[in-house]
């Protein structure tokens, strides 16, 4: 089947570089001669047919934008059968031949719905958590973490004058990638991730302790949200140790600003695998990398693998906030 129409949307949480995604997708069509179409606020727009055409006009100057110019949604709507009859119905008036759905795994799994009703479509993962099974990258992750580690040195500056505590609470739902990652880089006392048991004493008290007899009087303790809230922490804190700990939620800002060169390229290697799966009639496909390289997965094997947190980061971990 020869693609002349496909639709591109951006779905769940946004991340930094879905804009160059987004632009990678809308310029490899056009190289192809295949018209695209953007679809606004992720399945509900599939939904209602908000569609817009893009051209090479409408996504210049968006490689270096944050958030997303197709704007995104979680779609309740979407969940219900009804919901994905009218979108698949939209496809279908609009002649699109394939979509690309940019999101994290929940975009995935509405992919796999639509997939099933005879639409093809072509998964990114991007997602600032990385917690996406199938792929080590997701884009935006890089981005968030640079701006969360740029954000904590801040804060340790402050920190390190009063001599004080901080507990920070990382962005990341139910993973702890984004929290691991950010507490190595920026050398913090402590890391509490939900994939992992946490003993209070020992992974948060102790380490404090160590770190005054180690001649430190100021601490940085960081908190993946699913682990716990910051503020939770920091009362157990004062509690055991009598240390008044300041609170920081990162929050959104996490989700925000120009996307790094890293996620820049990688969205735009992605975006044009996409359209290129697509060209060659794959469907129900997720683009990831595996040890390095760009491959693509079945979206109902990406669903089911499991992620775990790296045991190199954990021990990692272990020896860095050990002493
Ligand atoms: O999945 C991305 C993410 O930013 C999570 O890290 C966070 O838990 C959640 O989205 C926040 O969602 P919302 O944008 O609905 O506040």
């Amino acid at each position: 089947m020869s693609v002349k129409r496909i639709g591109v949307l951006t779905s769940g949480g946004d991340a930094p570089g879905m804009n160059s995604c987004v632009r990678a997708v809308v310029r490899t069509a056009l190289y192809h001669g295949i018209e695209c179409y953007g679809i606004r606020r992720g399945y509900n727009g599939l939904i209602a047919g908000d569609v817009i055409r893009l051209d090479e006009k409408n996504i210049s100057h968006i490689i270096n934008r944050g958030g997303t110019i197709l704007y995104t949604a979680r779609s309740n709507d979407f969940l219900t059968e009804e919901g994905q009859c009218k979108a698949v119905s939209t496809c279908k008036f609009l002649g699109l031949d394939g979509i690309v759905a940019i999101g994290g795994d929940g975009t995935f799994r509405g992919a796999r719905a639509l997939s099933k009703h005879g639409v093809n479509v072509v998964c990114i993962p991007a997602t600032i958590d990385n917690d996406i099974n199938c792929t080590n990258y997701s884009i935006g992750f890089d981005t968030a973490a640079n701006t969360a580690i740029e954000c904590i040195d801040k804060l340790r500056d402050t920190m390190q004058s009063h001599e004080r505590c901080s507990v920070v609470e990382v962005m990341g739902r139910n993973a702890g990638y984004l929290a691991m990652y950010v507490g190595l880089a920026v050398g913090a006392t402590a890391v509490l991730v939900p994939e992992e048991n946490i003993d209070f004493d020992k992974d948060v008290v102790e380490k404090i302790r160590q770190a005054r007899f180690n001649g430190f009087t100021h601490y940085m303790i960081v908190v993946a949200e699913g682990a716990g809230s910051a503020s939770e922490i920091a009362a157990k804190i004062k509690d055991a140790l009598d240390l008044d700990p300041r609170v920081t939620v990162l929050g959104h800002i996490q989700r925000g600003g120009a996307p790094t060169g890293r996620d820049r390229v990688n969205a735009t290697k992605m975006g044009f695998m996409a359209v290129e799966l697509l060209r060659h009639g794959k469907t129900n496909r997720v683009v990831c990398t595996k040890d390095g390289c760009f491959t693509d997965v079945d979206v109902d094997d990406a669903l089911s693998m499991k992620r775990s947190i790296q045991k190199i980061e954990v021990d990692v971990l272990t020896a860095m906030t050990g002493i």
